[in-house]
């Protein structure tokens, strides 16, 4: 930066002289000019930190001089150097807040020295304060911006990760789908069996009231009930005939078999037990299997299961029977009400029946995953 630099205007030469000799080690630009209009034309070619001038000049008062001065560089420190006489108006301009100091004629030197030193310091000063709001507002604008910036982002982002969460759901119930028909190709009679129990399944749950996470976990249980007949022998699976005691003790086995094929999947850790126990009956008896578990102690989603199932199951041909019809069917559940089957469950599906006749048993019918899911 360039020396600081401080303007004298006086009419009188002597006191401009006496000042310049004064300054002249400190390391201040000390300019000076004899009149008002010189000054103001000094100023537009040599910028200075501070002004001095006296009150009592020709053509126009130092108190106009600094008020044009104010106007046109506005940061610059006024000062008013001036004899007793003229003291009032000084005193009017300071009071007005146009000046910064006022210095009386005679100056003592040292004094003199001190009150520029403050001049030039208060000029520093309010030049930082100014750096600094301005650098302030600066960084408050850019963060405003970054802020705008950031939450687009954190907007885009969450909609990508709920597409992405979206995709892996369907993803996920595709698959374990896949793993259903899989179950259900063992045998040309049961094609679309678990499909179908995980549909009618589900519209007990949403008949019933139940949170959707709750309809989601009764579906995909409908869809893997069966899963543990991959571990049971075909021959046994596909017998047209009656099954003989032993060979219904292996099929049996198909509730445990599938829990334990599930277990290891972490995903489907809340589905296993209600795979398990898709068998039990609701009193309690011994006909029921594996655990012969009674009442809620039946996870609900099992309950629901058992249900659906035979419904899906007793309306489906056989090799040895055609499938029945609906009221056959619903004299069938009232019958076992409260023995194999939760009575409330039994009711719901009466009620599923009764609304929807034959349209409900269609073969066809296939979950709807994206509706299900869509958010
Ligand atoms: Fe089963
Ligand atoms: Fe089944």
């Amino acid at each position: 930066m360039s020396e600081p630099a401080v303007l004298f205007v006086d009419d009188e030469v002597n006191i401009l002289k006496a000042l310049q000799r004064l300054l002249r080690h400190e390391g201040w630009n000390v300019l000076t000019a004899n009149r008002g209009s010189e000054a103001l034309a000094l100023l537009d070619q040599h910028p200075a930190q501070v002004v001095v001038s006296d009150q009592r000049m020709p053509e126009m008062s130092g108190v106009e001089l600094l008020s044009s001065i104010r106007q046109r560089h506005p940061a610059m420190v006024r000062m008013m150097l001036t004899g007793y006489t003229e003291m009032n108006v000084a005193v009017d301009a300071i009071n007005q807040g146009e000046i910064f100091r006022l210095i009386t004629k005679p100056w003592n030197d040292e004094e003199l020295k001190a009150t520029l030193r403050q001049a030039f310091d208060h000029y520093a000063l309010k030049n930082e304060i100014k750096r600094l709001n301005q650098v302030s507002r600066e960084q408050n604008l850019r963060l405003q911006d970054m802020n705008r910036n950031l939450e687009g982002k954190v907007r885009d982002r969450t909609k990508q990760l709920a597409e992405k969460h979206q995709e892996l759901r369907i993803a996920y119930v595709q698959t374990i789908r896949a793993l259903a028909e899989a179950v259900d190709a063992k045998d040309s009679y049961t094609r679309g069996h678990s499909e179908r129990v995980g549909v009618y399944a589900s519209k007990m749950g949403r008949e019933i009231g139940l949170p959707k996470e709750v309809i989601e976990r009764v579906y995909i249980s409908g869809l893997l009930h069966d899963v543990g007949k991959i571990g049971v022998r075909d021959a046994v699976i596909t017998k047209p005939d009656r099954l003989t005691p032993e060979e219904y003790e292996e099929i049996k086995m198909h509730p445990e078999i599938g829990a334990r094929i599930l277990q290891p999947v972490e995903f489907l850790s809340d589905v296993v037990s209600c795979v398990r126990h898709h068998h039990e009956w609701y009193d309690g008896c011994e006909r029921g299997y594996p655990d012969r578990l009674a009442g809620d102690s039946i996870p609900l989603p099992s309950r629901i299961i058992i249900v659906a199932d035979t419904v899906e199951a007793m309306t489906s041909d056989r090799p040895y029977r055609k499938g029945m019809q609906l009221d056959a069917v619903e004299r069938e559940l009232v019958k076992y009400s409260g023995s194999q089957f939760d009575p409330r469950c039994v009711d719901v599906m009466l009620r599923l029946l009764e609304d929807e006749g034959d349209s409900f048993i269609k073969k066809d019918q296939k979950f709807d995953i994206h509706a299900f899911l869509e958010v």
